[in-house]
């Protein structure tokens, strides 16, 4: 069912305490991971939501024992490249282009065949990126213009490479470490920094791995081939879901909200940053390092004073799902702000750059959009009172989300197709707007 939602009203003042869901990277992590321990591992607050389902589902088709219990889920590991399927398995990575990559990086060793296929958004995505390093390790792919269905059959024989990474993608880097774990030697990865969810559960759980810095580049080696024993994890909540609740109530009047126990890896807070540059004073309240990332409580007040931002570079990895907030964020500002370097939003759910400035014309801000950069002209009395619709045909879920926002922050009347697509990675969102104040029929 596709759910089309109808917004008529702002959201009032609020003063909130919330939660969000698990966090989407390291829950699907958390399963491929724990599916190559030896032994029974638990996870506590796993992301429930369409990308880690399938996650599960993939693992199962493998050959994996996946449990779902009240309180938990375990995975029942068998170790290293342990995965039981029969030639010619069909494995489905839905939505998910973090599944997609990660799960070629595991099976990269596994010697049956297998197709790997993706729903119609998915299916238009690039997977070159990791082709081309799975290659060197010695893996042969098949796919028509790098798009999936990708037929796929591990080596037993894989080589370690040297792989250098420009992109500032966690997805390409993380496949490659994934295939590293099941080489022998050592693998080098030398890469452009982004979110470093791998590396910490690799030292976590004691793999052996090495990190350091050349200049702006990081350096990871991976010693390939060694088992590593099951672990419990408890999943902190996602920051890019607790985006959506920053920018509602930053740009709502006269309120507060406490997001509770929100993971604040460094890699992951650059829309704090970019908010706060822009005069938000965004606090982070209770910290506390918690298996090996960072958790906090993120604390929030409505802003009228927005300034526009010149957005460092540095930034665009560790914002990379947060851009479309952050523009409605600069709509609201006075002057104008822009972005660059931003080509990697062209290769999301959908092109979220084109989008961006469909959207900023649809409610009356200018903007300039280039290959790889935008600049927005704010107006902070920007308010409407038009009828607004969000089709939504890649079924984007942060275009779904973000148009919630506009909605209940800008006026108008909203109606907001395809609200299914929350589904992928925050299904308790609307309950918590709601929960907050914000009226949908
Ligand atoms: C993710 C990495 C990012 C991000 C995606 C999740 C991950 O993609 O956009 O939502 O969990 O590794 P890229 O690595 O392609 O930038």
């Amino acid at each position: 069912m596709n759910r089309t939602v109808i917004i008529k009203e702002k959201i009032f003042s609020f003063n909130k305490k919330i939660t969000v869901q698990g966090d989407k990277s390291l829950s699907i992590r958390w399963a491929l991971i724990a599916s190559q321990a030896l032994g029974v591992s638990r996870a506590y607050n796993l992301l429930d939501s369409e990308d880690v389902k399938n996650t599960l589902k993939i693992l199962k088709k493998l050959g994996v024992k996946v449990k779902n219990k009240k309180n938990y889920h375990e995975i029942i590991g068998t170790g290293l490249n342990s995965f039981y399927y029969k030639n010619n398995t069909v494995i489905d990575a839905g939505n998910s282009g973090t599944l997609a990559r990660l799960i070629l990086g595991i099976l990269a060793k596994s010697e049956n065949s297998f197709t790997l296929k993706g729903d119609k958004s998915l299916s238009k995505r690039d997977f070159s990126r990791v082709i081309k390093p799975l290659n060197f390790f010695g893996v042969k792919l098949n796919s028509k213009n790098n798009r999936l269905p990708i037929q796929m059959r591990g080596n037993k024989f894989l080589k370690p490479i040297y792989y250098e990474e420009h992109k500032g993608s966690a997805q390409v880097k993380s496949c490659i470490m994934f295939a590293a774990l099941n080489t022998p030697g050592i693998t080098r990865i030398k890469c452009i920094p982004s979110r470093d969810h791998t590396e910490r559960f690799f030292k976590y759980i004691n793999i052996p791995i090495k990190k350091l810095k050349k200049g702006k580049f990081d350096i990871i080696e991976i010693k390939g081939q060694k088992q590593f024993k099951s672990f419990n994890y408890r999943i902190p909540g996602d920051i890019s879901s607790g985006a959506f609740f920053i920018v509602l109530t930053l740009l709502s009047k006269n309120s507060k909200i406490l997001i509770k126990n929100v993971n604040i890896n460094k890699s992951r807070t650059g829309i704090i940053d970019i908010l706060n540059k822009m005069n938000a004073k965004i606090k982070f309240k209770n910290k506390r390092i918690y298996q090996s990332e960072e958790v906090a409580d993120i604390y929030v007040k409505s802003c009228n004073k927005l300034k526009p931002i010149n957005c460092p570079k540095s930034l665009n990895s560790r914002s990379i799902d947060e851009f479309l907030l952050i523009f409605l964020v600069c709509a609201k500002a006075k002057g104008m702000s822009y972005f660059k370097n931003i080509e990697e939003l062209r290769h999301k759910e959908c092109d979220r750059l084109k989008f961006a400035s469909k959207f900023l014309k649809m409610i009356g801000i200018k903007s300039i959009e280039t290959k790889n950069s935008l600049k927005i002209y704010g107006n902070p009395n920007l308010s409407l009172n038009g009828n607004y619709e969000i089709k939504n045909f890649e079924k984007d879920h942060r275009v779904c989300m973000l148009s919630f926002i506009a909605a209940l922050t800008l006026g108008g009347k909203w109606k907001i197709n395809d609200t299914d697509s929350i589904n992928t990675s925050f299904p308790k969102f609307i309950d918590i707007i709601k929960k907050v104040g914000g009226k949908i029929n």
